[in-house]
């Protein structure tokens, strides 16, 4: 099914405009088939007038729940394994850093389903432990939207995601059966707090972080969006700090020499270079 070019346009807008999120024409099949449920659930008559509401605005919870529709919240625990090779790394050169004061903030800022956080909190679990006893940690795990966040928050997962990244050891030791899913631990639950946040609007009460995790939703920005979004990372993460991207992300073309690359474990990681 299609809806005429004009509707699918003014969507596509209208999304890239509240959020940063470009899609295009060949996107138009998915966009279609994510947005019918929503047709369906508030028993609208078509997709050509469930189109015609959000234009209307009559409804601010339509519009929101219409873009979240449309953006992709693929995810997976662990996704691409080195990242958090080398996130055991960063995190031992913090522990000697800040043994002062005892705190280390982490950041994922587009958590979709909440895989993200939960593998930094299983990482901390599984070699930090001490660490985790003693001192104030906190992941910060962000998304724009507010269903998949729920889902996050839940914290329950189908055999189909845990197969996706967890081992039978870690899902022994971080999961318990529930109902033929799969509940995560409160060891690691306690440690994060998801709060809904557009990256590219107001950051409310973020604080200073250590470790930033901005992995795989850059790259449905443009690039003026990008250069903005990691010049204000830059500017909430401790000058010692790390940010992650994602494997198909970097910083080229949108880094005004604010940071420096470290290559370790087969992947990368960005730290902010030193200001003068
Ligand atoms: C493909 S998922 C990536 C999830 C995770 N970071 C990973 O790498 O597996 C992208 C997520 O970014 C979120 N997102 C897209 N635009 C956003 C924005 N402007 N602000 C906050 N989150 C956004 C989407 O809701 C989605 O959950």
């Amino acid at each position: 099914m299609k809806v005429a070019d004009p509707q699918y346009e003014y969507l596509c807008g209208l999304l890239r405009r509240r959020t940063g999120v470009c899609i295009d024409e060949s996107k138009q099949y998915l966009v279609v088939a994510r947005l019918m449920p929503i047709v369906r659930q508030r028993k609208i008559p078509s997709l050509e007038t469930l189109i015609d509401r959000v234009r209307q605005g009559v409804d601010p919870t339509l519009e929101k729940d219409v873009l979240c529709a449309m953006m992709t919240h693929e995810t997976s625990f662990f996704r691409d394994r080195a990242p958090f090779e080398a996130l055991r790394e960063v995190i031992g050169g913090l522990i000697e850093r800040r043994s002062a004061e005892r705190q280390l903030t982490f950041w994922s800022a587009a958590c979709s389903t909440g895989q993200e956080p939960f593998s930094i909190a299983m990482t901390l679990a599984e070699h930090f432990r001490d660490v985790l006893a003693t001192w104030r940690i906190r992941i910060i795990a962000t998304d724009y939207s507010d269903p998949i966040l729920a889902r996050a928050r839940e914290g329950i997962y189908s055999e189909l995601e845990t197969n996706r990244g967890i081992a039978p050891a870690v899902l022994r030791r971080f999961f318990r059966p529930l109902q033929g899913r799969w509940s995560i631990v409160q060891e690691c639950r306690q440690l994060v707090e998801f709060r809904t946040m557009n990256l590219n609007g107001t950051w409310p009460m973020m604080p200073i972080v250590d470790v930033v995790f901005l992995r795989n939703v850059m790259l449905y920005f443009d690039v003026p969006t990008r250069a903005a979004l990691v010049g204000r990372v830059r500017r909430i993460l401790r000058p010692d700090g790390a940010l992650f991207l994602g494997g198909a992300e970097t910083m080229i073309g949108i880094d005004d020499g604010g940071w420096d690359r470290v290559v370790t474990h087969g992947c990368s990681y960005y730290v902010p270079k030193p200001r003068r």
